[in-house]
């Protein structure tokens, strides 16, 4: 049987991918190896969000290709596919740049993958799609399985936004909204294989409009009736996309008191700059009216610092911002110019040093929050779903409503169950807890 190596850099909607062209290969008979030395197909899916993730693609086909050598050299045929967002920026380019690369596949021709593999192999000459063809990849992708108890299901994809910094729209192209009846198709047949918990996935996911339900608050209600279902989530949200219908799902049972609502920075200079379409007031008002349907939901958000023209002033306010808020936990970069983004031309670029002095700043007050809203659960009782097992023998790593990984030693308990956990521990990264 041949075997497929994969490796996945870059976001959830990335993961989901990667589970998608999983799901393509294994159907072409196909096994899935963590052993990139006995891969006859090793494939990488890429980010190009940031400039580092960008190059750790780079460094990755070079680790690659020299199991592709070792293993060409005792006459195995082994071909290199490379994915993801870094393809469509590239383009051509990543061919000459890599001359390992056997298939250079963009984020919206994954379902091409078959026949670009045969073509390869038949025809031996390099094949590279990038294009944002007129059907959707959705329609031709095998039915998907449940990997694990919390699955990902892509609603949403790309961006309309331009935000000024980011290279999103560029590579994966304008929004598309998969229509309600394949999303409730998709999310059945997860349930019907394990899924316990759905994570609904877009770049722009509360933008979602597709076919067959309102918005996306009618759509995570047409969920919750789902039975066997029983958490949703979904990722991540434009603040000013925001709407009282979605709010409004979050006093229902299955969906979780977690909302990831990237505010990215506390200045509305710099908001106007990165051409966000909201204020800090109108950000502060949408936690506000989440904490009137759940007091107890978990916010979370992505920062970026040193975007250019970013005061001293500027980012105070960013950390005065995160003062009142209170996340439960968040992300947060430096800014890096991205080739082709009207950012990248701006002048007052911030220098590195500072960039990385607030950088500093800012987590260490982010860690602190997120270490403080651990700490409140300390001493309560809290459903954990289980996921994964623990680093330790017999232990078992889940998460709570709040999205809290949370380590349980149990013989009882097994992955996929949601058990009841009193919370014993807790660090800035994890709870611990027993089962009862
Ligand atoms: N659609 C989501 C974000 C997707 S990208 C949103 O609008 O919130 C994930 C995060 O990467 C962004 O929220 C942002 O914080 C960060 N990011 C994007 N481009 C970046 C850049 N050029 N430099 C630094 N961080 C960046
Ligand atoms: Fe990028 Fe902005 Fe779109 Fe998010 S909303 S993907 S940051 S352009
Ligand atoms: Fe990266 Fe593309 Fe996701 S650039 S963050 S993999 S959408």
């Amino acid at each position: 049987m041949k075997k497929l190596y994969i490796k996945t850099f870059g976001c959830q909607m990335n993961v989901y991918d990667s589970a998608r062209m999983r799901d393509a290969l294994l159907a072409l008979g196909y096994q899935e190896t963590e052993e990139p030395d006995e891969a006859d197909i090793l494939l990488i899916n890429t980010c190009h969000i940031r400039e580092k993730a960008s190059e750790k693609l780079y460094s990755e086909i070079g680790r690659l290709a020299a199991f592709k050598t070792a293993r060409q050299a005792r006459g195995q045929e082994t071909l290199i596919i490379v994915a993801g967002c870094v393809v469509q920026a590239d383009g051509s380019e990543l061919l000459h740049r890599a001359p390992a690369v056997d298939i250079a596949v963009g984020p919206q021709n994954y379902h091409l993958l078959p026949e670009l593999i045969t073509k390869r192999l038949r025809l031996k000459s390099r094949q590279i799609v990038a294009d944002f063809p007129a059907e959707s990849k959705f329609d031709f992708l095998p039915e998907t399985k449940a990997g694990s108890a919390s699955c990902f299901l892509a609603i949403q994809e790309g961006c309309d936004n331009f935000c000024s910094y980011c290279v999103v729209p560029y590579t994966r192209g304008c929004e598309y909204s998969r229509p309600a009846a394949d999303i409730l198709a998709e999310a059945r047949q997860l349930v019907r294989t394990g899924a316990k918990e759905i994570m609904l996935l877009g770049q722009n996911v509360n933008a979602w409009h597709g076919e067959g339900a309102a918005d996306l608050g009618e759509l995570i209600r047409r969920l919750c009736d789902i039975e066997g279902l029983q958490r949703l989530r979904y990722t991540t949200s434009y603040p000013s996309k925001m709407t009282d219908s979605i709010i409004s799902v979050h006093a229902l049972e299955k969906v979780m008191p977690y909302i990831h609502l990237p505010i990215q920075a506390g200045s509305n200079a710099i908001l106007k700059a990165m051409n966000r379409q909201y204020t800090v007031a109108e950000y502060e008002d949408i936690v506000a009216r989440f904490r009137e349907v759940r007091p107890d939901m978990a916010i979370s958000s992505d920062f970026i610092v040193g975007f250019p023209g970013e005061t001293d002033a500027d980012f105070e306010q960013t950390l005065a911002l995160v003062e009142r808020v209170k996340y439960a936990s968040s992300f947060s970069f430096k800014f890096s110019a991205r080739p082709g983004t009207p950012a990248s031309l701006m002048k007052n670029q911030i220098p590195e040093k500072v960039k990385t002095e607030r950088l500093m700043r800012l987590q260490e007050l982010l860690m602190c929050q997120q270490r403080a809203f651990n700490d409140q659960t300390v001493g309560k009782e809290l459903d954990v779903l289980l996921i994964e097992e623990g680093k330790k023998k017999g232990q078992l790593l889940g998460y709570t409503p709040y999205l809290q990984g949370t380590h349980v030693s149990s013989d009882k308990a097994r992955l996929g169950d949601i058990v009841r956990v009193k919370i014993t521990g807790s660090s800035a990264t994890s709870l611990s807890g027993e089962v009862i």
